[in-house]
């Protein structure tokens, strides 16, 4: 203690709070402990999630209520439990979703309808939307369809795709139906079956508010009454309650850090290693959370959160004439887009200005505004304008004819932190449009923010015309300049941006002022209307969606293969009661583990100091690649990585030892403090490029060819050549890798706990590692929250790592990754280049292709010679008769990529539609012209020598251009594009096909075990992880059918390596096939064992038959499968998925922004295990690409530091991102032989359809170059991120940059 120095304070004051109607006081609140750890840890409530600990996933999502003294009512808000320190919640109520319902008492509403919706795949996120949901309904019991996409602004679902959860909740707002139709499973113009729903609404439980928990009376209690102090281990948090004690505080403590809502010191402290020994709070202080009006205008104390600033400022809206609140306009829209609603109900605004980030998005405004801030310390008082100094309150002045606009640019629209930002301000002279004043400033074109006064300067007395517009940009274009190796990047795009967002501004005055002076009798040029959609503010549309399946026909409604059956963890997902691998409860004697990896990519490592790290209290051991007792040598295919570096680090992020420690904030704490020293080796291969330089690839290069390729090319009207490069991806599961090791003590046994897809790959490799026979270690495998491939075979390292730190310290341990450790150590998607040359007819036909890929793998093989699956999609749907195709595996130093759903595929398709794409810019004919004169037919045979038997991409072809209206929505796009100057539309069509099978043989293969208890109960295990794909469920359905009992018989409790042996991952879409067949093999086999049972007893039950229990274990293999490279022959694939999907955009040409306006996807999945389940993977599927293609960027320095780590930097599709409107159909009466009761796997193939959207945005900006007389093929690398959007829609803009700028 900081006070009087012993272990525990008697000064320190209790935390006193009401959690989930429990009293909990705790003595001793320890100031560095968050709500989050608070809640898991101490109280065992592990429904709520960690999924990121920077306020970016929502995972962890908790509804905070208290008295608010000042409005004296009782507040309900949702906030980020990760960032919440314990201590702030003196005297608040903290609702969990445990605290709502559960399924042993009664479930609540907001539980139910995203369960009964299909809303909840893995279920990691479910709870924190559940909450985010709930903390709406408490505030606003019907809310609008608005209200609702704001809530979740905060929460994020790598799953889903958002739309079912939407579609769930749609069912609490004001009008149910008010955009499109919900799950409906409408006639298609051919079909005779009867529409079915996939969830019947009308079984929905009422919401009823007056059953909600009341609040506690014990908090009605205005706060604080007198000083609060929590002293703890290192840090001392005081509470004052008035500006008289803060002052007073500050004084005797300069270095004291204030805070507010901890969502800057909280980041800091956690993730920038900065420590602060005395926190004041001064939240409760009266004079900091005012909101008074003034002479002056307006005046808001620092204090008062973003939530209550909006609400003021949207209710002065509404009460005052409209000139004078341009400003709280601007501010409104800049909290629009600010963070999340969990971030804003707690983030102050004095938090925001004292931050002084360079890309603060209210410090522009403010500046432009000309606000000013009143800064105290004991004894004094300034007031002065803001310029990113000290503030405890701000002030603004709104005068007439003053317009204001404030941008922002983000990569993401929703929760992201802006790339540029700015506010503009100018005031005129009376009945005129000279200008008066000017103020524009700017965030993120310098390490704070900027006023352009130059720029400003020389508009002075100048009439707002055409001439001004040219001078300002001009003048900006040389004034807002950025060094070419400025920090974040992006140079030219920001200076882009700059004059880009000035000409909004300059069009809006425009347009305002002309309105205004001519009620004056004035009369001034307005914008002209194709340009007015430059001035529109973006929105966010309510979604609409069409589901489409073929209903299970009549008579067959026992069948419950077919039927949209909810998954079956769904309800325990959302009560917070499903069990993910960190929920487990912690052992008396367990131990935490935290990582220490390296900082160099490439490098010697010369010592390791462990002496400050082992003085941390609370650590045991320091483990590193002595402490292995089997080999450290490890892989999943071939042994060529280590589980701990022992002399060389060979990328950032390899793991050279862990700590071991009584917490998980001592362990990490200790492995920061281990100091490495190093000698860096060269070469330091990062990109794609430099492997290429120094010919750094793992062997063998790969090559596949058909036909006279040379002959082809000589047969050519025309030859091109092209590039592309795809960006890597982060699988983004929400939850992190995690491992729990109990060594059992006998025989050297060790239990493993483990969120991975490979049980029998991790019981393999740790068993290696412990030196001990595999059959020492059982691998169990609950459930995952999420998986993709990312934890297929990285999460082995983690597990092993783990499992070798408790054989060493003879206890269980426990490590869950914090995901900037996740995703600096894991690897993602593979980047991809790709060159071509394409030999085309004049009518669009492909004759020859030659195309050579390359992969950028990291440092070990992993899987990468696996994603030669993009040599066998390089042709992606197409039939070209000579083609030559070249893959290289690339080695650098980057932490090794893996397998992400589709593994290869997406990538080598992409590249092929980019070429496709080329040809038909080339030729000036419509692409989807193209695309479907050079697509395969049925019986056609691919590059790999596969016949394409029931080739279904017509039929999805046809239908899905019936389904989107193609047609008639090209004219409405094109004229649009012939309307509108600087937003434009583009569409797209894009088929896939894509191979179902590992393309490592001896994978396909799977075992099910089948236990039949004499209850007639029946324990179904088989090979494959649940991971939010709903296999469990579909294979409960198989069974079920199989044996001809209700699903509500069988179980399945997990995936283990003692019941079910030697398994595959669950990967490459394949597991309900290879698990479906050895379950309906064992199921099978079990019957006819039961058979004379039967017809000894034909008028029995299933109950009676089982008195004789048999219990079964089969397996299975994908018979006839196999390539070889050499020889171009055999089947790589058991079959093909196929779908299309046409998608529509419209981009922002200025800013490069764009919004889904709609798809349209037709999926052959044979005939639909579980439709619900199948939509739901396509949908998620769908999404997932989306991000791929349009928004993930992994982003890298030269010398291979990864920079995003997390959500705050990287921007997977958040809720706003789906498709405005949305239609997905399910092929019809398309049975697939090749697989269990006639079904396809669907895991991986839709998620190449959203390269649809990228290839609309190519199209609009297409449109959008033709303005600048630029035609023909034109390079866009993915992901089609604004930048890239805007630097291609080159205009007079791009060129005033360019031309300064020397680009
Ligand atoms: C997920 C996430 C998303 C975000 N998105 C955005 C975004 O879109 N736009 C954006 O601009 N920012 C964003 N931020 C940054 C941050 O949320 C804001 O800057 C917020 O306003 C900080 O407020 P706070 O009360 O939480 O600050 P705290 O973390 O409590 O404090 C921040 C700083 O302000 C100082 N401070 C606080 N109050 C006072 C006071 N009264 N007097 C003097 N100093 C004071 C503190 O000492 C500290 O240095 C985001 C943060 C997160 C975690
Ligand atoms: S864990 Fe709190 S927001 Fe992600
Ligand atoms: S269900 Fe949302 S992250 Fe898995």
């Amino acid at each position: 203690c900081l006070m009087c120095f012993t272990t525990y304070c008697q000064y320190s004051h209790n935390v006193f709070s009401i959690i989930n109607s429990v009293q909990i006081t705790e003595k001793n609140a320890e100031p560095e402990k968050t709500l989050l750890t608070y809640l898991r840890r101490n109280l065992g409530l592990t429904g709520t999630k960690l999924g990121c600990a920077e306020g970016g996933c929502g995972a962890c999502t908790v509804m905070v209520s208290k008295y608010h003294p000042h409005q004296n009512r009782i507040i309900h808000y949702a906030v980020n439990a990760c960032l919440a320190p314990l201590c702030s919640l003196h005297h608040c109520a903290v609702t969990t979703v445990e605290g709502i319902g559960s399924m042993a008492s009664k479930l609540h509403p907001v539980q139910e309808r995203i369960a009964k919706a299909h809303g909840s795949q893995c279920g990691f996120c479910t709870p924190g939307i559940v909450m985010s949901m709930y903390a709406l309904l408490r505030n606003n019991p019907q809310p609008s369809m608005h209200d609702v996409q704001e809530a979740f602004q905060g929460n994020l679902c790598r799953c889903t795709g958002y739309r079912p959860i939407l579609e769930g909740y749609r069912s609490f707002t004001k009008v149910t139906t008010d955009n499109g139709c919900c799950m409906t499973n409408e006639h298609t113009q051919d079909s005779t079956l009867p529409a079915q729903k996939l969830y019947d609404q009308s079984e929905f439980m009422p919401l009823d508010p007056t059953q909600e928990i009341i609040f506690p009376p014990e908090l009605m209690v205005k706060q604080p009454q007198r000083e609060l102090r929590f002293a703890g281990e290192r840090v001392l948090w005081i509470q004052p309650c008035s500006l008289e004690e803060l002052l007073e505080l500050k004084a005797t403590y300069p270095n004291a850090k204030l805070v507010v809502g901890n969502t800057e010191v909280g980041i800091e402290m956690k993730f920038k290693n900065l420590f602060y020994p005395v926190i004041l709070a001064p939240a409760y202080i009266p004079e900091l959370n005012i909101i008074q009006n003034t002479q002056d205008g307006i005046q808001v104390g620092a204090s008062v959160t973003l939530t209550v600033l909006g609400d003021v400022l949207r209710a002065a809206v509404k009460k005052l004439p409209a000139h004078q609140t341009e400003v709280f306009k601007a501010v409104l829209e800049q909290l629009r887009w600010f963070a999340g609603q969990q971030i804003r109900n707690v983030a102050a605004v004095g938090g925001n200005i004292m931050t002084a980030s360079p890309i603060s998005d209210l410090n522009p405004v403010f500046m432009a505004a000309s606000c000013k801030l009143t800064v105290m310390s004991k004894g004094t008082t300034f007031i002065f304008p803001v310029q990113g100094s000290k503030v405890v309150a701000f002030h603004d002045l709104i005068q007439n004819t003053e317009y204001f606009s404030a941008f922002k640019q983000s990569p993401r629209k929703e929760d992201d932190i802006a790339i540029v930002t700015c506010g503009m301000n100018v005031f005129f002279k009376e009945q005129s449009n000279i200008v008066q004043s000017i103020r524009i400033s700017y965030g993120g074109m310098a390490p704070v923010t900027v006023l352009a006064t130059a720029t400003c300067n020389r508009l002075l007395n100048r009439q707002w015309n055409e001439e001004l517009l040219e001078e300002a940009c001009t003048s900006l274009a040389e004034e807002m300049s950025l060094s070419p190796s400025a920090p974040g990047g992006m140079v030219t795009y920001r200076r882009t941006l700059t004059i880009s967002l000035f000409y909004k501004f300059f069009l809006n005055v425009q347009h305002k002022l002309s309105l205004d002076l001519l009620k004056e009798g004035v009369t001034v040029e307005d914008v002209r209307p194709e340009y007015a959609t430059a001035t529109e503010l973006f929105q966010l549309d309510s979604p609409s969606s069409v589901q489409l399946y073929q209903a299970v026909p009549p008579g067959y409604s026992d069948d419950v293969v077919g039927q949209p059956i909810m998954h079956l963890s769904a309800l325990k997902q959302a009560t917070g009661e499903a069990i993910y691998c960190d929920d487990i409860p912690c052992y008396e004697n367990e131990l935490h583990l935290a990582l220490v990896t390296s900082t160099k990519a490439h490098a010697l490592i010369k010592s390791i100091d462990t002496s400050d790290a082992m003085a941390v209290p609370g650590v045991v051991a320091f483990i590193s690649a002595k402490d292995i007792p089997g080999s450290n040598m490890t892989g999943p295919v071939v042994y060529d990585e280590t589980v701990f570096a022992d002399d060389k680090v060979t990328c950032v992020g390899h793991i050279v030892g862990a700590i071991v420690a009584d917490t998980q904030a001592h362990a990490q704490r200790a492995a920061k403090a281990v100091k490495i020293s190093y000698e860096e080796l060269q070469p330091v291969i990062v990109t794609i490029q430099d492997a290429i330089a120094n010919k750094s690839f793992f062997q063998p290069v790969r090559s596949i060819e058909r036909g006279d390729v040379a002959q082809g090319f000589k047969d050519s009207d025309h030859i091109l050549h092209g590039e592309m490069h795809i960006g890597g991806q982060e699988q983004f599961y929400l939850e992190t890798n995690c491992t729990l090791a109990v060594p059992r003590g006998e025989d050297g046994e060790m239990e493993l706990f483990v969120s991975t897809q490979s049980a029998s790959k991790t019981q393999a490799l740790v068993a290696k590692a412990l030196g001990v026979s595999a059959n020492r270690v059982v691998c169990r495998v609950k459930r995952m929250g999420g998986g993709f491939g990312g934890k297929e075979s990285r999460s082995t390292i983690l597990s092993t790592v783990v499992a070798v730190a408790a054989h060493t310290v003879k206890r269980p341990v426990r490590c869950m990754l914090d995901r900037d450790e996740d995703m600096l150590v894991t690897g993602g998607r593979h980047p991809f280049f790709g060159h071509y040359k394409v030999g085309y007819m004049n009518n669009g036909r492909v004759m020859a292709l030659e195309v050579t890929l390359y992969s950028n793998a990291g440092n070990s093989l992993d899987l990468s010679l696996s994603v030669s699956r993009a040599l066998f999609h390089m042709d992606n749907s197409y039939n070209i008769p000579n083609i030559r195709a070249t893959g290289y595996v690339c080695k650098t130093n980057l932490p090794s990529n893996s397998a992400f759903r589709g593994f290869g595929g997406p990538q080598g398709m992409m590249i092929a539609e980019s070429w496709m794409s080329d040809v038909a810019l080339s030729c000036g004919l419509p692409a989807e012209e193209v695309r479907r004169m050079n697509m395969y037919k049925e019986g056609d045979f691919t590059p790999f020598s596969q016949r394409l038997d029931n080739f279904t991409i017509d039929r999805c072809w046809e239908e899905c251009m019936q389904l989107s209206d193609f047609n008639k929505r090209k004219d409405a796009v094109e004229q649009y594009n012939r309307q509108h100057r600087w937003t434009k539309r583009g569409l797209s069509i894009i088929p896939t096909k894509f191979g179902i099978s590992f393309t490592a043989v001896f994978l396909n293969q799977a075992g099910a075990l089948v236990l039949v208890y004499s209850d007639g109960s029946v324990l179904l295990t088989h090979g494959g992880t649940e991971m939010g794909q709903g296999l469990h469920t579909k294979m409960v359905q198989v069974a079920s059918k199989t044996l001809g009992i209700p699903c509500s018989k069988i179980h399945i409790t997990e995936t283990s390596t003692n019941t079910v042996p030697n398994t595959s991952p669950t990967a490459a879409s394949a597991s309900s096939d290879l698990n479906g067949m050895a379950i309906y093999n064992a199921c099978q086999t079990l019957l006819q064992r039961l058979q004379p049972y039967k017809d000894k007893n034909p008028k029995g039950c299933w109950e009676d038959w089982v008195r004789i229990i048999i219990n079964f274990i089969m397996f299975y293999r994908t018979p006839d499968l196999g390539y070889d490279f050499e020889t171009n022959s055999g089947r790589p694939f058991n079959y093909f998925s196929y779908g299309v999907a046409v998608s529509e955009v419209e981009i922002d040409c200025l800013t490069g922004s764009h919004k889904n306006l709609h798809t349209s996807i037709v999926m052959d999945v044979g005939k639909s295990l579980n439709p619900a389940l199948d939509i739901g993977q396509v949908e998620g599927g769908f999404m997932q690409g989306l991000g791929l293609f349009t928004l993930e960027e992994l982003r890298y320095s030269p010398d291979g530091y990864l920079y995003t780590r997390g959500p705050g930097m990287y921007k997977i599709p958040a809720f706003g991102d789906i498709p405005i409107e949305l239609k997905v159909s399910l092929l019809r009466d398309a049975p697939n032989e090749k697989a269990i009761f006639s079904s396809k796997a669907v895991g991986e193939p839709p998620l190449f359809l959203a390269a649809s959207v990228f290839y609309a945005i190519k199209d609009a900006i297409t449109a959008a170059r033709a303005e600048s007389n630029l035609t023909g093929p034109f390079r866009l690398d993915s992901p089609a991120t604004p930048e890239r959007i805007r630097n291609a829609c080159e205009d007079k803009f791009t060129k005033l940059v360019c031309s300064n700028f020397h680009c």
